[in-house]
C-alpha cells in the first residue's frame, strides 16, 4: 500500500467554509488523502477563500505567492483554490497565478476527486458551474471518525436578496434548500459520532424551506424534527434575515428547550435611507418591533448583529441613526465593518465615503457595541446556566464549554468530559469569556 498522500485546508471567511472544508477534506479521504496542519509536507494545498471584502480576497493572492518556493521544491505539489474567490475570479486567478492547478467554485466541490485526477495527469482544471444536483448528497460521506461536541450543518446555501453591496448572490448563486431527509440523516449521523450541539447554517438560514414528506418545511419545523433526535442537546442557527423571520421561528424560540436562546439578526443599519438603498429592505423600526416580539416569545435571548459603516452616501446624520438603533436593540454581541467596494455590485458604482470619516464612525460604533458586550456578559454574573464542555482549560482541573448564549465559560475544580453539559452558576466575568462553579 501507498503511504497517504497529504492533504492541508487553509480555510478563510465564513462558518460555510468551515464545514465546507471538512467535507471536501472527507471526499479526498476518499482518494487517499489525510490531513496535515503544515503546508510544508502536503502533497496538496487547497485555500478555500473568501470574497466578502477586498481585503479577504487580496489575502488569497498573498498566500498563494507564498507557495512559490514550495513548488520549486516539489513540482508534485497540487495547489487549489476553492470558495468565494475561486467562484468570482477563477480565470483571473488562474492568470495572475501559474502555480495554481484546481479552481472550484463552491457549488462543484462534489467533483472535486475527479479534478484531483486530473491535476495529478498534469492537466490545470478549472469548475465554476452552478448544477442542478446535490453536491452534499455526491459528496463522499462522512467516514464515521469520533466527532468533538459541536458540528456545523449546511442546510440553505446562496442568495437571492442582492442587498447592495455584497458579492454572496454572485458567489453562491441562488437560494437552495436541502431536503429534510438528507439533514435529518447527517444530524444523525453526526450525533452517533458524539456531536451534542448542531448550528444549522445558510446565507438565510431563516429563508430555508426544504423538501419534506408532505411538503416544504419551514426551518422552524426542520427544528422540530432536529428536536426528537435522542442524545441531541443543543440547536442553534445562522445567518438570519429579518425578512424571513417567521412567526414558528419566533415562537419555537420560545417553545423549544433545545433551541439556544441566541439570535444573530444582522440589520447592516439604522437609517431607512441607507436601508434603502442597500435594498435591504425592512427599515430601522420594523427591524426593532421584530426584535420586541423575538424578546416577548424568549426575553432572556442574547441579539447578534452585523453592520456596515460608510456605505456610500451615508451621512453623519445617518450613522448617528445606526448608533442609535443600536442603543435601543441592545447587542450581546457583533460585527461591525467599514464598507469594502465589491466590483460588479450596485453599490461600487456610487459616491463613495471619505475613507477617515469611515474609519471615525467605525471606531465609535465599536465603542458602543464592545460597551454593550460587555454589560450583557456582565450580567451573566449570579446566573445559572447550561454550559457544552467543549475541551480542557490551561489550569489543571478546569474545562472550558459554552454557555447557552454562546459565552465562553471557564470551570475549576470540574470533573466533567468534553461533550457533557452542565448546570453553571457564573460567578465572574473576565475580558473574553466568564467564570462559573458546577450546580450540585
Ligand atoms: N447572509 C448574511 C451575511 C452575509 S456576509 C446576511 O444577510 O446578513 C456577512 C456580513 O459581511 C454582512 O452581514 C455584512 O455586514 C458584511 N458585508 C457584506 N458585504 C460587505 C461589504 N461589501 N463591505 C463591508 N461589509 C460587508
Ligand atoms: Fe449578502 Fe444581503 Fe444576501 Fe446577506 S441577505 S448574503 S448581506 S445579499
Ligand atoms: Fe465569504 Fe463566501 Fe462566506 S464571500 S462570508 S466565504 S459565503
Amino acid at each position: 500500500m501507498s503511504a497517504p498522500k497529504k492533504l492541508f485546508i487553509k480555510t478563510y471567511g465564513c462558518q460555510m467554509n468551515v464545514y465546507d472544508s471538512e467535507r471536501m477534506a472527507e471526499a479526498l479521504g476518499g482518494e487517499g488523502y489525510v490531513e496535515t496542519k503544515s503546508a510544508d509536507d502536503a502533497d496538496m494545498i487547497l485555500l478555500n477563500t473568501c470574497h466578502i471584502r477586498e481585503k479577504a480576497a487580496e489575502k488569497v493572492y498573498s498566500e498563494l505567492g507564498r507557495f512559490k518556493g514550495l513548488k520549486a521544491e516539489k513540482p508534485d505539489l497540487k495547489i487549489g483554490v476553492a470558495g468565494c474567490v475561486a467562484q468570482a475570479e477563477g480565470e483571473e486567478i488562474m492568470r495572475r497565478q501559474p502555480l495554481v492547478d484546481l479552481v472550484v467554485g463552491p457549488q462543484s466541490y462534489h467533483r472535486l476527486p475527479e479534478m484531483e485526477a486530473k491535476t495529478r495527469a498534469g492537466e490545470k482544471v478549472l469548475d465554476t458551474d452552478f448544477p442542478e444536483e446535490d453536491k452534499f448528497e455526491k459528496l463522499k460521506n462522512r467516514p464515521k471518525a469520533k466527532r468533538g461536541p459541536t458540528a456545523f450543518l449546511t442546510v440553505q446555501e446562496g442568495c437571492d436578496k442582492f442587498c447592495a453591496f455584497c458579492v454572496v448572490p454572485y458567489t453562491r448563486g441562488a437560494e437552495v434548500s436541502r431536503p429534510a431527509d438528507r439533514i435529518l440523516r447527517e444530524a444523525q449521523d453526526l450525533v452517533e459520532r458524539g456531536v451534542r450541539e448542531i448550528t444549522l447554517l445558510g446565507q438565510n438560514v431563516n429563508a430555508y424551506h426544504g423538501a419534506g414528506p408532505n411538503g416544504d418545511l419551514t426551518l422552524a419545523q426542520l427544528i422540530w424534527e432536529l428536536d426528537k433526535i435522542d442524545g441531541l442537546e443543543r440547536i442553534r442557527f445562522t445567518t438570519s434575515h429579518p425578512n424571513d423571520m417567521q412567526d414558528d421561528l419566533i415562537e419555537a424560540h420560545g417553545t423549544c428547550a433545545k433551541l439556544m436562546p441566541y439570535l444573530h439578526l444582522p440589520v447592516q443599519a439604522g437609517s431607512d435611507k441607507i436601508l434603502k438603498r442597500m435594498n435591504r429592505s425592512h427599515t430601522a423600526e420594523s427591524y426593532i418591533r421584530l426584535i420586541e416580539r423575538i424578546r416577548a416569545a424568549r426575553p432572556d435571548i442574547l441579539i447578534s448583529g452585523d453592520f456596515i459603516v460608510g456605505f456610500p452616501e451615508e451621512t453623519e446624520e445617518d450613522f448617528q441613526a445606526t448608533m442609535d438603533l443600536v442603543e435601543e436593540v441592545k447587542y450581546g454581541t457583533a460585527y461591525s465593518f467599514k464598507y469594502s467596494t465589491r466590483p460588479g455590485t450596485p453599490a461600487a458604482e456610487r459616491p463613495q465615503v471619505d475613507p477617515a470619516a469611515a474609519d471615525d464612525r467605525l471606531q465609535r460604533l465599536q465603542a458602543l457595541l464592545t460597551r454593550q458586550q460587555r454589560e450583557v456578559q456582565d450580567s451573566m454574573v449570579g446566573r445559572e446556566v447550561g454550559v457544552l464542555f467543549e475541551k480542557t482549560g490551561r489550569l489543571p482541573g478546569q474545562m472550558v464549554g459554552k454557555s447557552d448564549y454562546l459565552h465562553a465559560v471557564h470551570v475549576a475544580d470540574c470533573n466533567r468530559d468534553a461533550g457533557e453539559l452542565a448546570r453553571v452558576r457564573i460567578v465572574s466575568s473576565g475580558a473574553n469569556s466568564l467564570a462559573g462553579e458546577l450546580i450540585g
